[in-house]
């Protein structure tokens, strides 16, 4: 088997700031989502966004949904991979963390894209109609299995659902590390609807295609 970077801080640093760096707006979203302290640790990434940007444009993507905005980090990512008439449905509980991602949104010209439902994302899911071409989940990590068996259903053949903290800092190679990213990795992994491709990039990405 070839060989496995081990991917260290500095490293990650060079990986971003030789991919699709953070412009203005994006780096003034997360300045202040850091204010935010603690809270701040559950942003994506700034090498995941730059992915979420371009398979978004990859798969020629018209009509997305994430569930679990929080600061709208994610959700400018996706936005922005979007037609000027794309359509992205966010689906988070707090209106306080998503109210700080309007203010980007507007500022990067997306927000005519981009539809905010506040409320459980369980409820939200159920209610959600019509063929999107990706989603994007990185809300409750024990509820993945039931998003994923509502997104299987709404993502049109060749689309793509992308999920976040998947690899639990590591954790989920342990037999006593968390049972709902070990449950959730097993019940994909033996899914014939789908091809499943585990990326270390952030916290884990895993890349589920519809076939
Ligand atoms: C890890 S953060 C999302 C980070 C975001 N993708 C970003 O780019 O920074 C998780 C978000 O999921 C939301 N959330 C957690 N459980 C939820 C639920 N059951 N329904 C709706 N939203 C939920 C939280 O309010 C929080 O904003």
């Amino acid at each position: 088997m070839g060989h496995q970077v081990q991917v260290t801080e500095q490293l990650h640093d060079y990986m971003v700031a030789h991919g699709m760096p953070l412009d203005d707006i994006a780096a003034d979203l997360v300045a202040e989502t850091q204010q935010l302290g603690d809270a701040a640790g559950m942003l994506t990434t700034a090498d995941q966004a730059a992915l979420l940007t371009t398979l978004t444009r990859l798969i020629s993507a018209r009509r997305a949904v994430e569930i679990g905005t929080f600061t709208g980090f994610s959700a400018l990512a996706i936005s922005r991979g979007l037609p000027e008439d794309g359509q992205l449905i966010c689906l988070d509980a707090s209106e306080e963390w998503t109210s700080i991602g309007r203010k980007y949104w507007e500022r990067a010209g997306v927000s005519s894209r981009i539809e905010l439902r506040i409320g459980d994302g369980h409820e939200l899911a159920a209610a959600l109609d019509g063929s999107f071409d990706l989603a994007f989940v990185d809300a409750d990590k024990p509820g993945y299995i039931d998003y994923f068996e509502r997104l299987v259903e709404l993502i049109r053949p060749n689309g793509l659902i992308l999920f976040d903290n998947t690899l639990a800092g590591g954790r989920v190679v342990n037999s006593d590390g968390p049972a709902d990213r070990r449950e959730f990795n097993a019940h994909i992994a033996k899914d014939d609807r789908v091809d499943v491709v585990m990326l270390g990039i952030g916290d884990g990405l895993t890349l589920v295609r519809k076939k």
